[in-house]
């Protein structure tokens, strides 16, 4: 080996060691995972039957004004008409020539939508809303087509409850052996 090569091979060698040293030692991005509390940003998920439904409660007529305030602007001032998804109507459509997939139409789980609407909504303000809030926007949208009562208050136990319209228009299909 050349007295060049060596000096490369030396150099590479100390770099390495420097940054494996470095990276052992700072670790600055992130928060350390024993800082994240059971019910953290990480873990949200609810399940179709209610698992992990946060206490709280909200009616449509709350629901209705905070939607004007927070929702409005993108998906309509009803839930439809603006340009973000629509989020009501077309019940009943997906069988039809010109099926439209919004929330009521298509979506087989009330509780996806608490889900989608914590962890995404507003869309330029996530985790932004307070559960009362969410079961609140929960009940105006669900309201909307009819699928709750108006004057239902939502809440953790009677959410899983509610009977989405196309409940029963998804099929498990399992690939045969
Ligand atoms: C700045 C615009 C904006 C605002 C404000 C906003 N949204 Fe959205 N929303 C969107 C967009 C864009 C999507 C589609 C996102 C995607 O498909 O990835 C969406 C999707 C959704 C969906 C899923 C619809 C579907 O069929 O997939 C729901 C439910 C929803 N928003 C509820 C709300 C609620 C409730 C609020 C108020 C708290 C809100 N959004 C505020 C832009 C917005």
């Amino acid at each position: 080996m050349s007295m060049a090569s060596k000096f490369i091979v030396a150099t590479s060698l100390l770099l390495l060691s420097t940054l494996s040293y470095a990276d052992a030692q700072h670790q600055a991005l992130g928060k350390p995972a024993s800082h994240l509390s059971p019910q953290s940003q990480w873990n949200l998920s609810i399940s179709p039957s209610g698992e992990n439904l946060p206490i709280g409660s909200g009616t449509a007529e709350q629901g209705k004004q905070l939607f004007a305030l927070k929702c409005a602007v993108c998906h309509g001032p009803e839930g439809i008409g603006a340009t973000a998804e629509p989020l009501m109507g077309e019940v009943g459509s997906l069988t039809s020539d010109y099926p439209e997939k919004t929330v009521n139409s298509y979506w087989p789980y009330a509780t996806t939508l608490f889900d989608y609407i914590r962890r995404s909504m507003p869309i330029n303000a996530p985790f932004s809303l307070s559960s009362d809030e969410v079961y609140a926007l929960c009940a105006y949208t669900l309201s909307l087509d009819g699928i709750i009562a108006p004057e239902l208050d939502l809440n953790n136990e009677n959410l899983p409850l509610v009977t989405m319209p196309n409940r029963d228009g998804f099929v498990a299909i399992y690939p045969e052996k």
